[in-house]
């Protein structure tokens, strides 16, 4: 399977998922500051894998000195405000300096790299328990719809919805999978198309639209999703698109599933109206690969997540088990392990 990102002597190795699929060329970020630009530009996305990428940036903006603490961490966190894992991530890493305070700055270098390495390896692990408990969740013979890229590329490897289907397909489930478009950006369409065919698990592209239908059509066995972040009362940030096909799902008495680790569980939120959302740059949606599709002098929006209210979800799939409404008890307990 691929790598997402990797800690190596020369800097932190990421795949460019702008470029993908029609290219598989590799970034090295050498300082904290390109760490922070591949994030904020996109060379990697996914609201896990952005938390590996900051917790390697904090550990690189030590070890090359170049900065203070403070400044290493805040210039991380600036570069995209609604997936919570990189905030986790980057108070993780904080925590961990503060309790090597008067400790020989080789120590500390040493310890912040092997902490964010360990981030990593335990999101790959938190991953394959999610397909464990998330895989019995999905109908033997039908189809799984998915919205956005929330696989090996968007996480440390294996994925959240994604490692949900792999487990199944794992387990001898006869499935396929229906891929979102997803635009602007075309996570569903270039990368998780991308990912599960390199898996030889069938995968149809559908542009976001062509969602109802599909889910009319009783073809559609469950959704699972990924989350950037989700609140106390279990509503749910994720990709912009995610909230129609949740309320279609229901409409159409398909299950939804939100596939998500714990560290994306943010229960000093009681409700996702406050969570942020992050708007992107017009050009996203005006431009496809450079070429302008939009009338010239219309107004843009370019929301990148939209909140999916708890009502519409079915249940949400975590390391530790899989949470049932009422949310506000079931992820409590799952959080207080
Ligand atoms: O803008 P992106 O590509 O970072 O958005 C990603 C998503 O919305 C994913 O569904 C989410 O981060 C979960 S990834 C396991």
């Amino acid at each position: 399977m691929v790598e997402t990102i990797v800690w190596t002597d020369a800097g932190v190795v990421m795949i460019d998922q702008r470029r993908l699929p029609a290219e598989e060329v590799y970034v090295t970020c050498r300082d904290y500051k390109e760490v922070a630009e591949a994030i904020r530009s996109m060379v990697i996305r996914g609201a896990p894998a952005i938390g590996v990428a900051a917790a390697m940036g904090v550990a690189l903006g030590v070890l090359r000195g170049d900065a203070e603490f403070d400044e290493i961490c805040d210039t991380l966190a600036r570069t995209r405000p609604t997936a919570v894992n990189l905030f986790w991530a980057i108070d993780r890493m904080r925590k961990l300096h503060e309790s090597l305070r008067g400790k020989p700055v080789e120590e500390v270098r040493a310890r912040l790299i092997e902490e964010a390495q360990r981030i990593r390896l335990e999101d790959i692990a938190i991953n394959q328990a999610m397909g464990r408990h998330g895989a019995p969740l999905v109908p033997d013979g039908k189809t799984v719809l998915t919205h956005c890229n929330a696989g090996a590329l968007a996480t440390a490897g294996y994925g959240t919805a994604l490692g949900v289907i792999r487990a199944a397909v794992a387990a001898g489930k006869k499935i396929d999978v229906f891929a979102d478009e997803t635009r602007p950006f075309l996570q569903g369409a270039r990368l998780t198309a991308w990912e599960l065919l390199q898996d030889g698990i069938p995968t149809t592209v559908i542009t976001d639209g062509m969602a109802g239908h599909f889910l009319k059509s009783g073809r559609i066995g469950c959704v699972v999703v990924g989350a950037d972040r989700i609140a106390a009362n279990g509503d749910v940030a994720n990709k912009i698109g995610t909230y129609s096909v949740a309320v279609l799902a229901k409409e159409n008495g398909v299950p939804f599933y939100v596939a998500a680790p714990v560290s994306t569980l943010d229960l000093t939120l009681d409700s996702g109206d406050k969570i942020p959302i992050e708007q992107r740059s017009p050009l996203e949606v005006t431009h496809v690969f450079g070429v302008p599709v939009a009338a010239e002098g219309a107004g843009i929006e370019n929301p990148a997540f939209d909140i999916t209210p708890n009502r519409y979800v079915t249940a949400i799939v975590t390391e530790r088990g899989v949470a049932r409404p009422p949310y506000g008890d079931s992820l409590r307990q799952m959080a207080k392990w």
